[in-house]
């Protein structure tokens, strides 16, 4: 039985929809999740800045919460970082490109998938990597999304305002292909998944990189003998850069409601 709590990072408020899937898979561990609210939006960044952010918040929750393993909740941090991370570390680490993409193959009929994401992750091509790495056939078709980041943030997901941004966003894509598949690759997109489906049809299967990465985080805990076979339910700490208030009253809707009272904290630079 390991006791560590497990780590876990994002730009902001976005990765706790990626912490709920892995409280649900995973109740007895303790987790520790770090929002970088000071220096969101990680998706408009290059790459050298969000891999130095990166590095600085996995170290950060290494020395001050021991954390047995990072998971990377966030998909532009992900995409840019996770390899610096891989290297640099001594824990496991976990990103959320990897399990999303696996999920899209396990779910697509025809190989002809979608990818929507912020601005770097889509232009850093890693889901369309990751997915051509797992199988050369796929067909991958992607297009950035940055609107939908603030849309899910001011809880407009139900409104013909997120309607008309996706039909805007997706409409020409799906019109030049017809994908079977839509990967999901920004944490605010499963607030938005029901809008989604009604814009552009129940037929397209939507893969929700948040779920994809529980049952990844499961399957290291298990290999590594790291998982905590406690009966009791684990604790949950979140630590903000800046803006608690904020990050509590926002948060609170991508976490059911769930009290995410957060301590604000500075990471040595
Ligand atoms: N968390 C980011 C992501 O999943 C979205 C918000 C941001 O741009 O920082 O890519």
């Amino acid at each position: 039985m390991n006791e560590n709590p497990i780590g876990i990072f994002d730009s902001g408020i976005g990765g706790l929809t990626v912490l709920k899937e892995i409280i649900e898979r995973l109740p007895s561990e303790d987790t520790v999740y770090l929002g970088d609210s000071a220096r969101v939006p990680y998706g408009t960044k290059s790459s050298d800045t969000v891999v130095r952010y990166s590095l600085e918040i996995a170290d950060y929750l290494i020395r001050e919460h021991n954390v047995k393993l990072i998971v990377i909740a966030c998909n532009t941090a992900s995409a840019y970082a996770l390899e610096a991370l891989s290297k640099h570390l001594t824990i496991p680490v976990i990103g959320v490109i990897e399990p999303g993409s696996r999920m899209a193959l396990r779910e697509t009929r025809g190989y002809n998938i979608g990818v929507i994401g912020t601005e770097g992750t889509i232009k850093s091509g890693a889901y369309a990597r990751a997915i051509e790495a797992l199988d050369k056939d796929a067909k991958i078709t992607s297009t950035a999304c940055p609107l939908l980041v603030p849309i899910a943030e001011e809880g407009l997901e139900d409104t013909d305002i997120a309607r008309l941004a996706i039909k805007g966003y997706l409409g020409e894509m799906l019109a030049a292909n017809p994908v079977d598949t839509l990967l999901l690759g920004c944490t605010h997109y499963p607030i938005l998944k029901d809008t989604i489906a009604e814009v552009i049809g129940k037929d397209i299967v939507l893969v929700d990189s948040a779920k994809a990465t529980s049952i990844g985080v499961y399957d290291i805990l298990l290999e590594m003998g790291l998982m905590n076979t406690s009966e009791e339910t684990g604790e949950h700490r979140y630590l903000v850069t800046d803006s608690p208030d904020r990050f509590h009253s926002i948060g609170r809707r991508f976490m059911d409601n769930a009290d995410i009272s957060a301590e604000l904290v500075e990471i040595e630079r």
